[in-house]
């Protein structure tokens, strides 16, 4: 037996007993002829003492470094010098036997909480990276949620069932990772976006709850919280409507809250509407643990000479608390953080509504304080606010009004990570028209249903109509981020048929990609709906953090590579010419 206790286990009532441990050496220090060992494991940490100045025990103590693997026997002993920091830290093992399991090489960084490796040396070095508590910690606690969900699902009758990886392209809207077929020379597999047209079949075969936890695959830019594959908490249900599946998933995230984080989240979450999410937070995630919502002010401000709002579509505002003492050259930041191409606007306004009264704005020449003022009432400032305002096209706008009242939120200190404000955003509208492609897309995916009293605007050939269909679609928001989405799916051959016919895509592509899908509605498809999780996203905010790198063992960095296995990588000719693959990029050393 390696070992009768872990590292994290042995208390003052154990002291007497002889226990032999084995684990990691995180530190080792010398005091005059006693030895102590820090000795870890994944569930903490126990002091060894070697009490010997010679002999084969002290020499072992001695060759020992960071990282080295070791078992030890001895006595647990209560410490003359308690450590209360430490749930062992009232005991130590006085060593009578130790022996050396593995040597380890000098660590390229320490293993410590704050580690002084960079970020890229830890990625390399991932298996020794996850031996700090932070990342332990981060996978201990997406196990624990993962277990969560699988009680409350199991016990709603939900069945958890495995989809293919293999599989034939699906509209998510990101890039495909494709995988060759050897047997099939030319054709490729696509790695699925999400699972969503095996759920939708799995509800016309009858499984009517359906829940994967499954790793899901695009090829699209990365961010803080957007990895190259990532894992969803896949369900679907039939026979249901809107309010079924919010009820069911709401009640799914309020067990979550409660059991994993011992939180109480609001009952019901609150729900907003696409539009008004747009509207007041330029967001269709709105962070709603702080107030500063955007107030249009078009008609207060045209017509008064100032060619920059008379000429726009849309004016728009934000009050930011107790900002008015902003300097000029702080606001000349905040103007060339609103150009940067990330924000994109041309300019930024700003009326001070000084603390004794008074008024100072950018735009003093064209408006008098009287109007200003009242620009200012309607934003919702108050003495010692500051207004802030950009104007353009209405929903571009609003959008760099949502992205510069988060910044304020995180300057003025508002997103504490662990205060929790879900929202669910419901009323999509189905389709979103895009200038450059002179074409809609889905604004969820092309199997989401359009409201039943919106079916005739569907079937209008008119883009006016077709702009004001609204989709039984919704979105799960926490903290300004989306967390989860899903819709009501249509379950009728004839309406799917139509959507695809809106989205331009001609009857033999339909039929090419997705007829499998438009068969099966023809063999009797319940009604049905659904959403999906991202599970990372998920542990990561139950985490306090943003990234979701770290709730992820194996990662990938911002330019989709995992450095610890350095790939992606290049393949041997030989591979290449079985797969009838001809590559014509460079090769880079
Ligand atoms: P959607 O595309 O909105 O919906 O994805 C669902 C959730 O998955 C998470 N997510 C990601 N997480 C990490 N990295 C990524 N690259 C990434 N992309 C998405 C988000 C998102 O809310 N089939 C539909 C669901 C449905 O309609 O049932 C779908 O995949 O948290």
């Amino acid at each position: 037996m390696y070992r009768t206790h872990t590292c994290g286990q042995l208390r003052i009532e154990n002291a007497g007993e002889t226990v032999t441990l084995a684990g990691w050496v995180q530190k080792c220090r010398k005091l005059g002829g006693m030895t102590f060992i820090d000795l870890r494991d994944r569930y903490g940490i126990t002091q060894l003492v070697v009490n010997a100045s010679e002999g084969e025990l002290m020499q072992t103590a001695a060759s020992l470094g960071r990282e080295f693997v070791i078992q030890a026997t001895g006595k647990v002993i209560e410490r003359s010098s308690k450590n209360p920091k430490m749930p062992t830290g009232d005991i130590e093992i006085e060593v009578t036997a130790l022996k050396v399991l593995n040597k380890a090489q000098t660590p390229p960084f320490t293993i410590e909480d704050v580690s002084d490796g960079g970020e890229e040396l830890r990625a390399k070095y991932r298996y020794l990276d996850l031996r700090r508590n932070p990342l332990r910690k981060a996978l201990e606690l997406r196990h624990k949620i993962a277990h969560e969900i699988r009680n409350y699902l199991d016990a709603k009758s939900f069945l958890e069932i495995e989809t293919p990886y293999l599989i034939k392209s699906t509209p998510e809207g990101a890039r495909d990772f494709v995988v060759p077929s050897r047997m099939n020379p030319g054709q490729f597999y696509a790695l699925p976006q999400s699972p969503q047209t095996f759920k939708q079949l799995l509800m016309v075969a009858g499984y009517d709850r359906y829940f994967q936890i499954v790793r899901c695959f695009r090829d699209e830019d990365l961010r803080a919280d957007r990895q190259p594959e990532f894992t969803q908490i896949d369900c679907e249900m039939s026979f249901v409507e809107q309010e079924d599946v919010l009820n069911t998933f709401e009640g799914m995230m309020r067990t979550l809250f409660k059991n994993v984080l011992d939180v109480t989240i609001p009952n019901p979450i609150p729900r907003m509407s696409w539009y008004d999410a747009m509207d007041f937070y330029g967001s269709d995630k709105p962070d709603i643990r702080f107030d500063m919502k955007l107030h249009e002010i078009t008609s207060l401000v045209q017509g008064h000479g100032f060619s920059v709002f008379d000429s726009v579509e849309y004016v728009g505002a934000i009050a930011v608390k107790g900002a008015a003492e902003y300097t000029r050259k702080q606001l000349d930041e905040l103007t060339e953080w609103v150009k940067r191409p990330q924000v994109g606007a041309k300019g930024l306004v700003y009326i001070k509504l000084n603390a004794d009264g008074s008024i100072k704005s950018s735009v003093d020449k064209f408006y008098t304080p009287e109007q200003l003022a009242k620009v200012a009432e309607t934003a919702g400032a108050e003495k010692g606010d500051l207004v802030l305002v950009l104007c353009g096209p209405k929903r571009k706008t609003q959008t760099m009004l949502g992205v510069l009242r988060i910044e304020m939120g995180n300057r003025l200190g508002l997103r504490d990570p662990l205060n929790f404000a879900p929202l669910w955003v419901v009323d999509f509208p189905l389709l979103e028209w895009d200038d450059e492609t002179n074409r809609f897309y889905a604004m969820h995916h092309p199997f989401t249903a359009p409201k039943p009293e919106h079916l005739d605007l569907f079937y209008s050939n008119r883009k006016e109509d077709l702009e004001k269909v609204c989709a039984n679609a919704y979105d799960f928001v926490l903290n300004g981020t989306e967390l989860g989405g899903g819709s009501i799916r249509i379950h009728e051959a004839d309406v799917q048929e139509r959507m695809f016919e809106v989205l331009g895509i001609s009857k033999e592509d339909a039929d090419y990609k997705f007829g499998f899908i438009i068969n099966a509605f023809k063999f009797g498809a319940p009604p049905h709906g659904g959403l999906a999780f991202g599970f990372d996203r998920v542990c990561a905010l139950f985490g306090g953090q943003e990234t979701i790198r770290d709730y992820i063992a194996f990662p990938k960095n911002n330019q989709g590579r995992d450095v610890m296995i350095d790939s992606p990588s290049y393949i041997d000719q030989e591979q290449m010419d079985e797969l009838c693959l001809n590559s014509t990029a460079p090769k880079q050393e």
